[in-house]
């Protein structure tokens, strides 16, 4: 896979950050921020060549929306999904919840088109609204799929927050085999890596593991503390949490690990590459 370049990962979360500042400081679902978010990345995605699809759904009276984008080719009966949610809450710009993992997934899915990938199976990559409502994009798009599309899904990946300033290394373990596609290549980097535990059933993989889809992915820590241990591991300070704006207004670009940014999105490209070859 290649070397996802962190600048480029940076320069979408500065347009997430101008996006907020522009709507009243938050990109979140029902605001005029949430949907500016979806155009920039339709932009993107339809440029380089994915098919993308904008599902409409309402919650509590109020329009909400996924963008689906789907590289053509690949074996559609094995299908790979990376997703993120693109909302934030309302008290802030949510560039590390969760710009981090749209930003992340979006340089991943360029990437894919830059290279021509000609994948064996098929590659799909999704961004939720109303996360921050409880999984409610996801869960609508898990609900739409008829229970032979639900059947066709190699995995499902799900990136929300991986550049916290004060980062830890978690993988989802909620399933073996992509546990150990993450696990090995923080191995070949050196770099020590815990289960996550902190976000168990809290975002949207819920929805595609609820529907029996086995589900991968990666976190950076939000509002819980980093111990001395873990301080010892991967640097950062002990007894803060790995997010301190978590949820904040100082939720900004400025609240980004660039190290943590730069290795997770790579270790994003290993596994999307890894997973439909
Ligand atoms: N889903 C939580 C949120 O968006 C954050 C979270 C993600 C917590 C993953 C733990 C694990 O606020
Ligand atoms: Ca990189
Ligand atoms: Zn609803
Ligand atoms: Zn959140
Ligand atoms: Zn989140």
């Amino acid at each position: 896979a290649p070397d996802i370049p962190v600048s480029a990962v940076k320069a979408d979360l500065d347009q997430l950050q101008s996006i907020a500042d522009a709507n009243g400081g938050n990109r979140a679902h029902g605001q005029p921020g949430y949907k500016a978010s979806v155009d920039y990345l339709k932009g993107k995605l339809d440029e380089a060549g994915f098919t993308t699809q904008v599902q409409e759904f309402d919650h509590n009276g109020t329009k909400g929306y996924n963008l689906v984008a789907d590289w053509p080719g690949g074996d559609e009966s094995k299908t790979v999904m990376s997703g993120a949610h693109l909302d934030s809450v309302d008290e802030g710009p949510g560039i590390n919840d969760n710009g981090s993992g749209s930003a992340g997934i979006l340089e991943v899915a360029l990437a894919v088109a830059k290279a021509d990938l000609k994948p064996a199976k098929h590659l799909r990559f999704g961004w939720w609204g109303a996360e921050e409502y409880g999984m409610v994009g996801s869960q609508h798009y898990v609900s739409s799929l008829a229970d032979a599309d639900r059947a066709k899904f190699d995995s499902y990946l799900n990136f929300d927050m991986i550049g916290s300033p004060n980062p830890g290394y978690f993988v989802y373990d909620d399933d073996p085999r992509l546990e150990k596609v993450f696990k090995d290549w923080y191995a070949t980097k050196n770099i020590a890596t815990e289960i996550e535990t902190e976000g168990d059933g809290r975002s949207d993989h819920a929805s595609f593991k609820d529907a029996g889809i086995p589900v991968g992915g990666l976190f950076s820590g939000a509002d819980y503390k980093k111990t001395a241990e873990q301080a010892k591991n991967w640097g950062g300070t002990e007894g803060e949490p790995f997010d301190a704006c978590y949820h904040q207004s100082c939720d900004t670009v400025k609240n980004i690990d660039e190290k943590a940014l730069d290795t997770n999105t790579d270790a994003i490209a290993h596994a999307v590459w890894e997973l439909s070859s």
